[in-house]
Formats: structure tokens, C-alpha cells, sequence
């Protein structure tokens, strides 16, 4: 059993001499829960009733200093003290105070340092407001603070951006006063605190600093572009908004207004629907990082990494390997494919060192990592091999037959197969045990998720072996087990086809496109698949027409496109028009002529939907395929899903997925729905048992995520 957090036993005060080392240690971050404020405010007590403390040195124990507020805690009651009145005492004090970070000092964690009188970042501090990450904004004096020290724009950029500083910009931006070698907080924070106490160095509160604020005309005109920047890009966010109307407080108000009108804001944040989604979203994501067997296996080794295929994924998982500092052996079918692959590969940091993001030397010392061959016998070494080969299920045995001759006794074989089944690729070679799907989605080297598809015979410490991979990558990991599409694209499947059967029915791909932008997506489905390549779509409708069920709805639209060679960008045309390579599509009339000619062909009657009614159904497709993915056991939980959705498919994050969506919408609407959708055709609009049921208990999705937990 844990031991129960008290104040006493998660902030730890000790004397060094005449200096006070208050050590904040809250595994596993250090958050700023409700025992370590209280922790603090003793702390700062203490130092108030004892006149033979010199100094006080805020250190954490651990990797890190303060990660921030504990997530956890929003939502419910909130107990005192507030973290606002704990980093006021704190400044308040009459003493010296100095803050050595180690790690990070995020959010909370960088209020608090702000309110010491002194700040010192060691070598691999990470220093930031990332709160709008979670649908928040710095909620304990961050905008207020920061801004009077450094600036409205380096504020802004700070609590709009979310990203962290290291600590060397930090010490360029004045956001700390010095820095030093090492992860030593507490060693490096004595010595400075030694060294200030002989300087006589004054106690120097933040909240009296009047640097940033010197330049009154620069800063109104940061505050204004910030403005502008969030009502263009972030007009659906609700906390970019507040942070901008909070920052201009601190221009406009004296320190103690402005912590109001800041409290006031970031509760608005607090209540928001976009934070209770952010928020499951970032727990979710630490979910689908474990699986059982994480727990029970341990990973292989991974040193030396085989990818087999060049193409466009094969290719972008080598950039993928390669950026995470691991060597790389490609191996072609023949030189011109491996001469494609490599270039491939070589375009990626060519671009990189085009755009002056990577020196010419370091393009040399990642290529250097990476070899290609068209003999497999390259691979005799490797540690594990992803095969990305054309997706056939001939052609994979033939190379999983490859690999089972050559590779090592324990490499892990994976694919990257998109929908064929991975239990007939491992029944295929004598080792079925070392068998994984690793799904990457295009560009392997950009997007975050990783499907780890778990087939019958595979031994744990494989798919264990497959998470390790996973964090190496820095991807998403999500375990799925083994169906036509696995969790992502059988879920897009489904969506898919409601928006092809609005299409029919009367909605433009246009406006279909509009009301799924409007819900927070970056592009509407016709927009990607203008962006992928209808050709792809095309070719799998192709492979599947012969098992299709003959009384599912099938719309022909897409295929007519496809007839006439209008893949999308890539071909000038698809649902939209790209003249002269243009980016971006604009409305095309002949389109618009072949989806009419489709609706009398099919004896439809087009009526009008709106984008209420458009995201009813797509969002009612996608909850019933998600819950049937999950009844199935093809996702372990909800959770699974929503990751998928959101690191996959571009998923508005502030919705926390579509799982968390239907449950703040209500499952029992989200069934009456499907119900009422299955009056026009019930073969498509089946209720999954698993929403039935739910709905039945009165449940949600979310029973399931903590039932699992
Ligand atoms: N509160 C509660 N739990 C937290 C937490 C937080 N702020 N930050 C991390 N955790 C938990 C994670 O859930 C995870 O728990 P688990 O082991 O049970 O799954 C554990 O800590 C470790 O987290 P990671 O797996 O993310 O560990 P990493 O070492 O990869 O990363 C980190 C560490 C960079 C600190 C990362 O966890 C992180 O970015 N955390 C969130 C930081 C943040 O957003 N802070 C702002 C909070 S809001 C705020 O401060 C409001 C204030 O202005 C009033
Ligand atoms: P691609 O056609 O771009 O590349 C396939 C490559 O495999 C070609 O370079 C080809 O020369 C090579 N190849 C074929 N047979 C070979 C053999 N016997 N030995 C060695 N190399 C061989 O295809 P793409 O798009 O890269 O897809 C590869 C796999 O990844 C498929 O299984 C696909 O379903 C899957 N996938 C594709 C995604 C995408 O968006 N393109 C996304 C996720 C998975």
C-alpha cells in the first residue's frame, strides 16, 4: 500500500545551516496536490516563526522539479489552499527564496519558481506553460508574473504555444537568473544560495518587477497580433482566448486586479467542456501506453532495426527509426526500388537542411545509420524487422518466408499490414510467436499513432517488445487485436460510408466537409482522401467488392471519380480541384453533376441536411463501430479508441475522442439516434450490443476505463 500523502510526508524541510531546504516529493511528477500546497504553506510558516532562516531553497526530489497543478484534482471539490495564495506567501516572504530546477518546472511548477525571489535551471530543465495543452491557462499567477519579468510576447508564446524552454533560453529570456551543469538541484541551489546570502542580495518579488512591462507599445501590439493569431487559428478554443484577455490584464491592471481577473478566467477554463476533454485525452495517452503485457513481459533488446520495402511507408519508418538515433538496414525488392527508398529517406532531411532545421553534418552522421540492400541477408542481425511491402497477402508471405530463413532466433518480425490478417502471416513461418503488427500511419515519421495489432500466437514479451518501440519512436502506442481494419480504419470504414450515404442522400461533399471542420477537425473526409490518394480507397473497395454484404448500401460516387482518373491533389483533381498544384481545393460543378447524375441513378430524392444534422450521423457511425470494436475486444477499453481517433484521424482533442464525446453528449441519445437512423436502413444503422447495453445500466464509456484501470 502506497503511504497516504500528508503535507508532512510530500514536502520535506530541512535545515542547512541558516538556510531552509523546502523539497517538494510527490511521486511520480511532484504535482502540486492539495497535501503539497498545504506542505508549502507549513513551509512557509516555518520560515515566518524562525528568524535564523537566512534563505530558503525550493528543490524537487526526483527527476523534476513541479510537472504542475495535479490534473487529477480539476473536476472536483477544490481544497485549500490555492495554489495562487500558496506562490503569494511564498513571494511574500521576507527572506531570500530561490528555486533550482531540475526537469521540469511546467504550469504550476513554473508559478511557484516564478514566485521565488531567485531562479536557477540546471542542464535539462524544461521551463513552460503548456496549460493550454489541457484546455487551460496558468491559473497561479503565470500570466501575471510572467509577463512583468519578460514581456507580453514572450508570455504569450510561452502560454499559447505550450512548449517548454530549456534552460539556456530561458536564461536568454530572463525567465531564470542563471544556469549550471549537472542534475544536482539541490547541490547547484545551495551553492547559489550561499553565494547570495554573501552578496547580500535583497529579496525580489516578481510581482514588483518592472522590466517586461517597460516597453508599454510593444507589448500592446504582442497582445493585439496574439489576437488576431488565436481568432484565426484557434477561434473553437476556449482557453487561447482567456489567456490573451488575461495577459492584457497584466498591461492594464495592478499585480493584485490582475491575479482576480486571472482566477476568474482560468476557472472559466476549469468548467469548460474543452478542459474535461483535454484532460481524459492526456490520461488516455498514458493508458494506451501500457498493456498487460507491459506489465508482465519484458522487451527484448532493440539495437538494430530491419525495414523491409521502400515505398511511402517503408521510407518514412526509416526516418522514423533513424530520428530516434537507432541504425536502419532497407531492404528492395531490386536496385531501382532501393535507389527509390533511399531517396525517399534523403529527401526528408534534405528538406530539413533546405529549411536551415538540420546542418548538413548531422543529415551525413543520420545517413551514416542507414544501409540498403537487396540481399535479406542484411538483416541477419537485426533485432527486429517491420515489413511495409505491397499489400498483398502473397507477396508478405513471401517475405515473412524470407525473414523466418534468415533473421535471428528471438528478432521480432512485424508488419505493417493495413487490413490483412496477421494471424494467417504468422501461422505462415515457423516462429508465429515472434509475429506483431506494427501499424504506422502516413507519414510513418510525423504521424503519432502506432496500432501494436496482437495476433493468437504471439508471445507477450513481443508485443512488450513493440510498447518499448513505441516510446523509442516517440509515438502513441494503441494494442488492437486483429480485424479488417483493426481499430482505426475499421472505426473510419464505418464514418466513412455515413458521409458517402449523406453524399447520395442529398448533403455536397462540400458542406459535409464544412460541418466536420466545424466540429474541430483540420479537413473534412473528402479533403483527405483529396490529400491520400483516392486511388487507395479505390483499390481496397476493388479487393473487398467480392465479399461485400449484397445488402449493404454501396455509393458509387467516389468510384466514378476514380474512373475518370480524379485521384485528388496529386492528379490536379478529386473532390475538389487543385489548378496549377494549388494546395488547397476549391468546389468543382462537374463534381457536384456526377453526384446528381448518382442520386437519380440510385432513384434518390436529394433533401438538405444541416451540419447539425451531418455531425449527428457521422458522430453516431463512429460511436456504434467504436463500440463495437470494444465489445468485440479489439480495443481493451474505450480509452483505446479515443486515442486512435484523436493521434490517428485527426480527432478534435478538445472533444477528448469520439468515446468521450458520446459520453458528454449522453449515450442514450447517441442510441435513440442509431434508432432513428435505422428506420431509413437498418442494415447499416445495427445498434452495437455494447451501446444497448450500456444505455440499458444507465452507464458509460468511461465505467469501462476505470472498471479496466
Ligand atoms: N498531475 C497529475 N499527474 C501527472 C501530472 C500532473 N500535472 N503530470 C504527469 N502526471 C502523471 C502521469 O499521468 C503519469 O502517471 P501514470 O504513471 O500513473 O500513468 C506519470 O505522472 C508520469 O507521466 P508521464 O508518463 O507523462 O512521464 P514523462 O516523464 O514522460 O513526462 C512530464 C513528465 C513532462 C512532466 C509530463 O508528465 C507532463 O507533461 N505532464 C503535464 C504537465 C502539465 O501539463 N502541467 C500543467 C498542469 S495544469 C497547471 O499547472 C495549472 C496551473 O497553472 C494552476
Ligand atoms: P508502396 O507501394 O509505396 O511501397 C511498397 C514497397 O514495397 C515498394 O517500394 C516495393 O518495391 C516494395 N516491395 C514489394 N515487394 C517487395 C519484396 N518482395 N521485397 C522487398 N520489397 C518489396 O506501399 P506503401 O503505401 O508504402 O504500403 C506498404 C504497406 O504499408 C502496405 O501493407 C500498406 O497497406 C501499409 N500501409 C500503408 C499506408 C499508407 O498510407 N500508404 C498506411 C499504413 C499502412
Amino acid at each position: 500500500m502506497p503511504q497516504e500523502a500528508t503535507p508532512a510526508t510530500v514536502v520535506a524541510c530541512q535545515r542547512e545551516g541558516d538556510v531552509l531546504v523546502v523539497t517538494i516529493d510527490n511521486p511520480p511528477v511532484n504535482a502540486l496536490s492539495a497535501a503539497v500546497r498545504r506542505g508549502l504553506q507549513d513551509a512557509v510558516a516555518q520560515v515566518a516563526a524562525d528568524p535564523g532562516i537566512a534563505a530558503v531553497l525550493l528543490v524537487g526530489a526526483g527527476r523534476n522539479f513541479i510537472a504542475g497543478a495535479d490534473i487529477r484534482e480539476f473536476g472536483q471539490t477544490p481544497q485549500p489552499p490555492a495554489l495562487p495564495d500558496v506562490c503569494f506567501a511564498i513571494e511574500s516572504l521576507d527572506r531570500p527564496v530561490v528555486a533550482a530546477i531540475a526537469g521540469a518546472a511546467l504550469g504550476g511548477g513554473l508559478e511557484v519558481a516564478l514566485s521565488a525571489h531567485y531562479r536557477l535551471a540546471l542542464e535539462g530543465a524544461s521551463l513552460g506553460l503548456p496549460e493550454v495543452q489541457l484546455g487551460l491557462m496558468p491559473g497561479a499567477g503565470g500570466t501575471q508574473r510572467t509577463p512583468r519579468l519578460v514581456g507580453a510576447k514572450a508570455t504569450l508564446d510561452l502560454a499559447l504555444g505550450g512548449k517548454p524552454l530549456d534552460a539556456a533560453a530561458a536564461l536568454a529570456l530572463g525567465l531564470v537568473d542563471r544556469t549550471a551543469p549537472g542534475t544536482d538541484a539541490r547541490a547547484a541551489g545551495l551553492a547559489y544560495v550561499r553565494e547570495l546570502l554573501a552578496d547580500g542580495a535583497p529579496v525580489r518579488r516578481t510581482r514588483d518587477a518592472t522590466a517586461g512591462l517597460a516597453d508599454a507599445a510593444a507589448n500592446r501590439a504582442a497582445v493585439d497580433a496574439a489576437r488576431a493569431e488565436v481568432a484565426k487559428k484557434s477561434a473553437h478554443l476556449f482557453s487561447p482566448h482567456r489567456i490573451v484577455d488575461a495577459v492584457q490584464a497584466a498591461l492594464d491592471q495592478a499585480f493584485d486586479d490582475g491575479m482576480r481577473t486571472e482566477r476568474a478566467l482560468f476557472l472559466q477554463c476549469v468548467d469548460s467542456p474543452q478542459r474535461a476533454g483535454f484532460v481524459h485525452a492526456f490520461f488516455a495517452e498514458r493508458e494506451t501506453a501500457k498493456s498487460p503485457e507491459t506489465r508482465d513481459a519484458r522487451p527484448r533488446p532493440v539495437a538494430r532495426i530491419g525495414v523491409v520495402g521502400g515505398g511511402t511507408m517503408g521510407a518514412g519508418i526509416a526516418v522514423a527509426v533513424l530520428d530516434a538515433g537507432l541504425p536502419v538496414a532497407m531492404v528492395e525488392r531490386d536496385d531501382a526500388a532501393l535507389a527509390r527508398g533511399r531517396g525517399h529517406v534523403e529527401k526528408v532531411y534534405d528538406a530539413l537542411v533546405a529549411k536551415g532545421r538540420m546542418t548538413a553534418e548531422a543529415r551525413a552522421a543520420t545517413l551514416a545509420r542507414f544501409s540498403g540492400s537487396t540481399d535479406y541477408a542484411s538483416l541477419a542481425d537485426a533485432d527486429l524487422v517491420i515489413e511495409a511491402v505491397f499489400e498483398e497477402m502473397g507477396v508478405k508471405k513471401a517475405v515473412f518466408a524470407e525473414l523466418d530463413r534468415v533473421c535471428k532466433p528471438g528478432a521480432v518480425l512485424a508488419t505493417n499490414t493495413s487490413y490483412l490478417d496477421i494471424d494467417e502471416i504468422a501461422a505462415s513461418v515457423g516462429r508465429p510467436a515472434d509475429v506483431v503488427g506494427l501499424h504506422f500511419f502516413s507519414p510513418a515519421n510525423v504521424m503519432k499513432l502506432l496500432e501494436i495489432v496482437v495476433p493468437k500466437q504471439v508471445a507477450p514479451d513481443v508485443v512488450a517488445t513493440a510498447f518499448a518501440l513505441a516510446k523509442t519512436l516517440r509515438k502513441v502506442p494503441v494494442r488492437a487485436g486483429v480485424c479488417d481494419g483493426f481499430i482505426g480504419n475499421r472505426i473510419l470504414a464505418v464514418y466513412r460510408a455515413a458521409a458517402d450515404h449523406m453524399v447520395e442522400d442529398g448533403a455536397s461533399p462540400y458542406e459535409i466537409d464544412r460541418a466536420v471542420r466545424g466540429f474541430g477537425y483540420p479537413m473534412g473526409p473528402f479533403q483527405v482522401s483529396d490529400l491520400a490518394g483516392g486511388d487507395i480507397g479505390w483499390a481496397t473497395r476493388k479487393r473487398k467488392a467480392a465479399t461485400r454484404d449484397p445488402q449493404a448500401r454501396y455509393v458509387q460516387i467516389a468510384d466514378r471519380l476514380c474512373e475518370r482518373g480524379w485521384f485528388g491533389q496529386k492528379t490536379g483533381r478529386g473532390w475538389y480541384l487543385y489548378p496549377d498544384g494549388a494546395r488547397t481545393g476549391t468546389p468543382d460543378a462537374e463534381v457536384e453533376a456526377i453526384v446528381a447524375a448518382e442520386r437519380q441513378r440510385a432513384g434518390v430524392t436529394p433533401r438538405r441536411f444541416t451540419d447539425e444534422e451531418i455531425m449527428r450521423r457521422y458522430m453516431a457511425a463512429m460511436v456504434n463501430e467504436g463500440a463495437n470494436v470494444v465489445h468485440q475486444g479489439i480495443a481493451l477499453r474505450p480509452l483505446d479508441v479515443d486515442v486512435t481517433v484523436l493521434s490517428g484521424y485527426g480527432f478534435p482533442r478538445f472533444r477528448g475522442g469520439p468515446m468521450h464525446y458520446a459520453d458528454s453528449v449522453g449515450l442514450a441519445t447517441v442510441l435513440a439516434d442509431i434508432q432513428a437512423f435505422a428506420q431509413e436502413d437498418p442494415v447499416f444503422w445495427k445498434p452495437s450490443p455494447l451501446l444497448v447495453d450500456l444505455v440499458a445500466r444507465g452507464a458509460t464509456f468511461d465505467s469501462l476505463n476505470r472498471a479496466a484501470a
